[in-house]
């Protein structure tokens, strides 16, 4: 057996949390050879609901489970952190915008930033999920000068994964045979799902960006797609993104052989991104570390896109330069 890691789980009594937490401790991210201790963190009000969290986690008797902390004490829970999800912030509601949470969700961002820089192991992996995911990664980030920037990443796996699934429905193809998608820039309804470099089953389709189903009906929908789900639901999705966290953060530790969209630092960028911006670009997993793919030509049906979505990070950093 592995020596136990330490993975945090923020906002541990959310929706979110309660589909992936169970999923962490059985195995599902880390590998059904790694023993985990967890770190469950949320507000000092929820920790009764944690507590019950906690008593279920036992209930399971999970072999991998080494032990359980649940705690409201940031210096507390992310001590020795290997592998931080930060899912604990607001939700949206029926007809917000994710960036209208930046002000009530943007200073969570801070202190557990400064706590990741004063106690986590500094080869942490660091996922923020908690909306809007992009700038406050970014805030975390900053908070945390002693870790390596690229070590913060922020959650497009839901939009990429998204994004397969509604072309492997249009191909009637199963989701396997579907391949290097990219989705650029901010998680939000200006985020930029390209299919330039798609392949289905192993045949690139990138005439399907000169196809009005593209740009009338595939794009909108993939970039509201989180808007239809709160629609539906009343509620914003939760297992589906728990499923991208742990997803994102086993392919980040375990590698993958398909392209990926991560939220990334976008300093040193080929593609005349601004710096200093939480940006998604397509991305490779192996090694327990993710590389930039650096040569994909973007097309030119995209740079219109391309420049709202980074023009609106800019403007979300700019209207949290306090907290940076
Ligand atoms: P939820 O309201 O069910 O749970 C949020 C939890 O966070 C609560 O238990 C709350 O007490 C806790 N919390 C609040 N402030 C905290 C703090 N300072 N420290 C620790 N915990 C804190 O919400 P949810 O459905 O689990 O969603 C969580 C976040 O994830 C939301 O911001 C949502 O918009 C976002 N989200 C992001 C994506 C993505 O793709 N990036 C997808 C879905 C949801
Ligand atoms: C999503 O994409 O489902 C989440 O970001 C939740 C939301 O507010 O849309």
């Amino acid at each position: 057996m592995k020596k136990p890691v330490n993975v945090v789980i923020t906002g541990a009594a959310g929706n979110i949390a309660y589909s992936a937490i169970f999923r962490v401790a059985s195995g599902q991210m880390l590998g059904n050879d790694q023993p985990v201790n967890l770190k469950l963190i949320d507000i000092e009000p929820a920790m009764n609901a944690l507590k019950g969290v906690m008593y279920e986690l036992e209930d399971c008797a999970f072999p991998l489970l080494n032990s359980i902390t649940t705690t409201y004490d940031l210096n507390q829970g992310f001590e020795e952190c290997d592998y931080a999800l930060l899912i604990g912030a607001k939700p949206r509601m029926k007809g917000m915008e994710r960036k209208d949470l930046l002000k009530d969700n943007g200073k969570i961002f801070k202190p557990q930033g400064q706590a990741i820089n004063n106690v986590a192991n500094k080869n942490v992996k660091i996922l923020v999920v908690g909306n809007p995911a992009n700038t406050n990664a970014l805030i975390a980030m900053h908070n945390a000068p002693s870790i390596d920037p690229k070590q913060f990443t922020s959650m497009m796996r839901l939009d990429h994964d998204r994004s397969i699934a509604q072309i492997a429905n249009k191909y009637e193809t199963n989701i396997n045979e579907v391949k290097k998608v990219i989705v650029w820039g901010n998680h939000s309804n200006t985020q930029v799902p390209d299919l330039s470099y798609t392949e289905v089953s192993g045949k690139n389709i990138k005439e399907i960006i000169n196809d009005p189903w593209y740009t009338n009906d595939f794009i909108p929908r993939i970039q509201n797609r989180g808007a239809e789900i709160i629609e539906a639901r009343g509620l914003s999705s939760a297992a589906s993104a728990a499923n991208a966290a742990i997803t994102h953060m086993r392919d980040w530790a375990q590698g993958s052989n398909d392209w990926l969209s991560i939220g990334q630092i976008s300093n040193g960028n080929s593609y005349g991104i601004s710096e200093n911006l939480m940006f998604s670009f397509p991305s490779l997993c192996s090694n327990g570390s993710y590389e930039r793919i650096a040569d994909v030509n973007m097309s030119d049906v995209l740079n219109d896109y391309i420049k709202i979505t980074e023009q609106e990070l800019i403007q979300e950093r700019d209207s949290v330069l306090d907290l940076l």
